[in-house]
């Protein structure tokens, strides 16, 4: 939620910033701003819209030049999106500025006391009163500005990622974090210094980062070294300077018109990252250091509790099916914002598995505190390489799909099956709950499965033809049954999410207990099909579908003729193994999602109210 970043140096900081907002768009895209110090002055401009609306904005109303700057792209929590909510915020001086990524909980009761002491408050947000907070501190207890940020912030209930500029002294910015992610990024001989919410905006510029801890907070100064404290008590802590493995071309659109499209058509390449050097499927080997070194855990586990949100959640649903059928442990799958106010039964016999693909969602973390409060094994599976749920975890897998930036997620919702099946068929074999040959089996198929997810995608112009005739249906329903159930779920998620279309997902025999009242002759229904598991069952399914004349949309087996006959459009998938079903099912969801969401003239990329990374409860 909210994108942060912030420049110090020697070059000029408007471009920098507004490049890196744009990166950083998919974490909220409803208003932008920006605050540069031109050697006299902090020239502030921010707006409702997205950072072109501020590039626009910003040319009209201030100079552009200045080697110090801040700016944010928001995703609205407290106050209205508008250009008075907007970041950077001033203090009332307007000698300090600030931007911020998070929720300050007690902004109301601070907000009385600064007002009573004569503050006062243009803007209806929490952050605005943080910076009064830290200026009020500065003042009165007349201490350095990193000194009065850390103190203001130990006043504070919540979360953030802030970066702070003080025009008195610009040859520094304070930044510091608790519960929303910050990336420093350290130039060439100290000469030039990046602040982001992840490393995308200034992975040009330098390879270096350091990433703050919760409860960190930094002096960064031009020529210096940072310096690095706890929030708490003031202890110096020695930063750690990671060198990223990212790459510019790992976050540019690479000639399609939509990251959606980019990472559904990356589908193939990702899952064999996923499983590169850790499936050996001659040897019949699975590495996986995060299990082998804690696979008493795993093995001894009396269930497997998974815990997650959104598309992670649905990864997490196949999974339940897919561990209980080859491992035989118990599962059950919570989103992850109940599991942490449910006040759950855990035990330290309990694996946790918290699914995530940015690593930072603020109520899978919440979940992983509660589960490590009472003993539970904690595992990760993230995307993003160092990110907080990594770290916070006792171990993990990750996903290897590389930067997912569309904000309806595809590729990682395909890597995450497969991490969670190598786990699974890693454990099976461990626990002898699966024969060699089955075992064998699965490796052999799994290794096939990107070059049939790369024959599912030829399917596509089909696919866009279906999408032309349904893209203004106000409904949808999405059918699925044991593996593709969750599929169906996620399929309906995903037109919701960037179409805007009512849709929803239902195991194909709940059809009978109440959607099927909403069918008539206007209604599509999309239906998985495929031939191994159910497949009679769900074909009854569709004859009751079509005598009340609902319009089918059938995923299919290649091959198959019968469902071809009763529906009214099929879209082929390649034959596999059932568990392994999903990962060729959900790429057709996935084109009739972007294809109607195209027409439709969605922005497909930055669907509205949305945002990717989701670090606020
Ligand atoms: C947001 C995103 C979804 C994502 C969910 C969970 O809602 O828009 O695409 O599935 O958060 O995010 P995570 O990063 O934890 O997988």
């Amino acid at each position: 939620m909210c994108g942060i970043v912030g420049y110090i140096g020697y070059r000029e900081a408007y471009p920098i910033i507004i490049k890196g907002l744009q990166r950083l768009e998919y974490r909220g895209y409803d208003s932008a701003g920006i605050a540069l110090y031109d050697g006299e002055n902090i020239k502030l401009s921010k707006t409702k819209g997205k950072v072109v609306d501020l590039q626009k904005r910003s040319k009209e109303e201030i100079t552009l030049n200045g080697h110090l700057g801040i700016g944010h792209t928001r995703w609205a929590t407290h106050g209205v999106p508008n250009d008075l909510n907007s970041h950077p915020h001033y203090s009332n001086s307007e000698e300090l500025v600030i931007i911020h990524n998070g929720i300050i909980e007690n902004y109301a009761s601070l907000k009385k006391e600064l007002q009573s002491k004569g503050y006062v408050f243009k803007s209806d947000t929490d952050t605005e009163v943080l910076i009064n907070l830290i200026e009020y501190v500065q003042k009165n207890e007349n201490v350095k500005l990193g000194k009065a940020v850390r103190l203001a912030l130990t006043q504070v209930v919540g979360a953030y990622a802030i970066a702070v500029f003080d025009k008195k002294k610009p040859n520094e910015i304070i930044a510091a974090r608790m519960g929303s992610p910050l990336a420093i990024g350290v130039g060439e001989d100290r000469k030039e210094f990046f602040i982001a919410s992840d490393a995308s905006p200034f992975i040009e510029y330098t390879n270096n980062a350091i990433y703050l801890e919760d409860g960190e907070i930094a002096v960064i100064r031009i020529g210096k070294k940072i310096k690095l404290r706890k929030i708490a008590d003031d202890t110096l802590i020695v930063p750690f300077i990671q060198e990223l493995e990212l790459n510019l071309e790992q976050i540019e659109k690479g000639g399609y018109d939509h990251f959606m499209l980019k990472e559904i058509y990356e589908q193939p390449n990702a899952i064999t990252d996923t499983y590169r050097g850790r499936m050996l499927v001659n040897e019949g080997i699975i590495r996986m250091a995060g299990i082998d070194n804690h696979l008493e855990r795993f093995l001894n586990a009396d269930r497997i509790i998974i815990v997650a949100c959104g598309t992670s959640w649905h990864a997490g649903l196949v999974a339940e099916y897919v561990f209980e059928s080859l491992v035989r442990i118990p599962v059950e799958v919570e989103y992850a914002s109940e599991f942490r106010y449910r006040n759950p039964v855990i035990s330290s016999k309990d694996v946790v598995i918290a699914i995530s693909q940015s690593g930072e969602t603020a109520d899978t973390r919440a979940a992983i505190q509660l589960a490590k409060q009472n003993g539970a094994f904690v595992f990760g599976v993230c995307n993003v390489v160092g990110s907080t749920i990594s770290r916070e975890s006792d171990a993990g897998a990750y996903t290897h799909a590389g930067p997912e930036i569309g904000v309806a997620s595809t590729k990682a919702f395909t890597t995450q099956i497969t991490v969670l099946t190598l786990m699974a068929l890693k454990l099976a074999k461990a626990k002898g709950s699966i024969s060699n040959e089955e075992y064998h089996l699965h490796l052999q198929e799994l290794e096939l499965i990107p070059a049939k997810v790369a024959e599912a995608l030829a399917s596509d112009e089909n696919i866009k033809a279906i999408a032309a005739i349904y893209k203004d249906s106000p409904n949808f329903l999405y059918l699925g049954r044991g593996f593709n159930f969750p599929v169906a779920l996620e399929g309906a998620l995903k037109l919701k999410e960037i179409s805007y279309i009512h849709a929803e997902g239902y195991p194909a025999a709940e059809m009978k207990h109440g959607p099927i009242a909403l069918i008539d002759e206007k209604m599509p229904i999309v239906v998985i099909a495929t031939k191994k598991g159910h497949y009679e069952k769900v074909v009854s399914n569709i004859e009751e579908i079509r005598a009340r004349k609902g319009k089918i949309i059938a995923v299919v087996t290649k091959g198959d003729v019968d469902v071809r006959e009763i529906a009214d459009h099929v879209i082929e998938v390649p034959d596999t193994l059932e568990l392994l079903s999903p990962l060729l099912t959900t790429i057709p969801l996935q084109l009739l999602s972007y294809h109607i969401a195209v027409m439709r003239k969605c922005n497909v990329d930055q669907p509205r109210n949305l945002a990717k990374s989701v670090t606020v409860e």
